[in-house]
């Protein structure tokens, strides 16, 4: 009963916002009032203890009474499944086609601290592959130590987001790319064409640009460079337990783990946090039922919309366990103050500990495997003899 009222003032709120987020929310909410008619059931009829919902046959053996309480995985599992859909292997482009010689180049782009004003910043520095795509710090040092306002959110599953940028300001990976090379505090470089002047003085970049884009006339210029790298960005996919769960691997969660995908799907969190990224494909005000202080105007910044002040890109929760600190300003030091704050100022609730347990630990299934091997750091080509030096200024 608990599990259904949250949940259907959860919807009521949402439509709430629909009128104030545009027609991609409202599109999303079409989807989730869809989805909303087939979780009801789940949220109320999988608690902990009533038997799960599977009909027993008298055959069967009885039940083992010290087997942990726990919700009907099966149906769990299933239900899941067709509310969140599978994870692609990739985020296909039809406009920029993964060949392998242009994500080899876009993942030498990656790695490759000439990209910055002074050599000593690259992609990487902020997005650490070996660490999920993150530095770990509230907000990150670019050119000369310098930080901006906002965390660095982690580049694995990005490509698969409705847009780039907490505030979604770039409408894609390739777009997004452009930026921070040129941002006068992360990579600091004075102009596209000083970019595509460094790039053509290094004789390895200039075969490789060749190779990457060989029907182009001119491969090595500034947009290339943002295709590559967003070609390499878009199969930075990570699959973990919980795919392996959707796919019908029941073990692969835990009984609390499952416990937390239920709450997930019944309290609500899966209004905003949906699809197989579990997030990325809404914009939602930070605040949905209580305000939330923070000077950061989000989405407004782009829209110039007032009813956008507050908005922001709902973000993924894959890998979230390791990609905090959490919150568009890195200001949350632990998931379990991340989710009980969820709760409060977006679903107006008052989450009980356990529940935040419970949750806490489906968000950790979400931690995904990552393929070594497609993000070792590549031999980088060395430099010729026209390239300029660093520029510490
Ligand atoms: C100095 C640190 C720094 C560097 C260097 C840097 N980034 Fe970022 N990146 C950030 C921050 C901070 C944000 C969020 C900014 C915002 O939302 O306004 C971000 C956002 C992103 C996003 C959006 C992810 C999402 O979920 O919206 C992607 C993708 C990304 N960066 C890729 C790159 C690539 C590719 C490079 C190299 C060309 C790069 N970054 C260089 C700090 C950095
Ligand atoms: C009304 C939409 C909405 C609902 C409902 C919602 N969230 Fe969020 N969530 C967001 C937005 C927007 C952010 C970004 C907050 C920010 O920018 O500081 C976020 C951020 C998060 C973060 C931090 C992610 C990061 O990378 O910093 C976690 C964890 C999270 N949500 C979990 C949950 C859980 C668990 C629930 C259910 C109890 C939930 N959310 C319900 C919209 C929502």
């Amino acid at each position: 009963m608990v599990h259904r009222s949250a949940w259907g003032e959860s919807m009521g709120r949402c439509q709430g916002a629909g009128s104030a987020t545009g027609r991609r929310v409202a599109a999303a909410l079409a989807i989730l009032i869809g989805l909303a008619l087939g979780l009801g059931a789940l949220g109320c009829g999988s608690g902990e203890g009533d038997g799960g919902s599977g009909a027993s046959k008298s055959s069967e053996p009885p039940v083992d009474p010290h087997a942990p309480p726990s919700v009907d995985a099966a149906a769990l599992a299933k239900k899941a499944a067709a509310v969140f859909g599978k994870l692609p292997a990739a985020a296909e482009k039809e406009t920029n086609p993964l060949t392998p010689a242009k994500i080899d180049l876009g993942r030498m782009l990656y790695y490759d601290t000439r990209l910055s004003k002074n050599h000593d910043v690259a992609c990487n520095s902020c997005h650490k592959l070996d660490a999920f795509g993150v530095d770990g710090e509230p907000t990150s040092p670019g050119h000369r130590g310098q930080r901006g306002e906002r965390n660095s959110p982690t580049v694995y599953n990005a490509a698969l987001h409705l847009a780039q940028f907490w505030d979604g300001r770039a409408e894609d990976v390739e777009a997004q790319a452009k930026g921070p090379v040129l941002n006068p505090i992360e990579m600091a470089s004075p102009s596209e064409e000083h970019v595509v002047g460094v790039l053509a003085s290094i004789p390895g970049y200039v075969t490789a640009f060749a190779e990457a884009f060989p029907d182009d006339e001119t491969p090595l210029s500034y947009d290339n460079m943002a295709r590559a790298i967003g070609a390499f960005e878009r199969k930075l996919i990570t699959p973990g337990p919980f795919d392996r769960f959707l796919a019908g691997d029941l073990d692969a969660l835990d009984p609390a783990e499952r416990r937390g995908l239920d709450a997930f799907l019944s309290l609500g969190c899966i209004s905003c946090h949906n699809g197989a990224t579990v997030g990325g494909l809404q914009y939602r005000k930070l605040g949905q039922i209580f305000p939330y202080e923070t000077k950061d105007p989000g989405r407004f910044n782009v829209t110039g919309n007032e009813a956008d002040r507050f908005v922001f890109k709902v973000p993924s929760l894959r890998n979230v366990a390791e990609t905090g600190p959490w919150f568009h300003d890195g200001s949350i030091t632990s998931l379990e103050e991340a989710v009980r704050l969820m709760g409060y100022h977006q679903l107006g609730l008052t989450l009980e500990p356990k529940q935040i347990a419970d949750l806490s630990a489906f968000l950790r299934s979400l931690t995904g495997e990552i393929d070594a091997g497609y993000v070792a750091r590549p031999e980088l080509p060395a430099n010729g003899p026209d390239t300029p030096a660093p520029d510490p200024n």
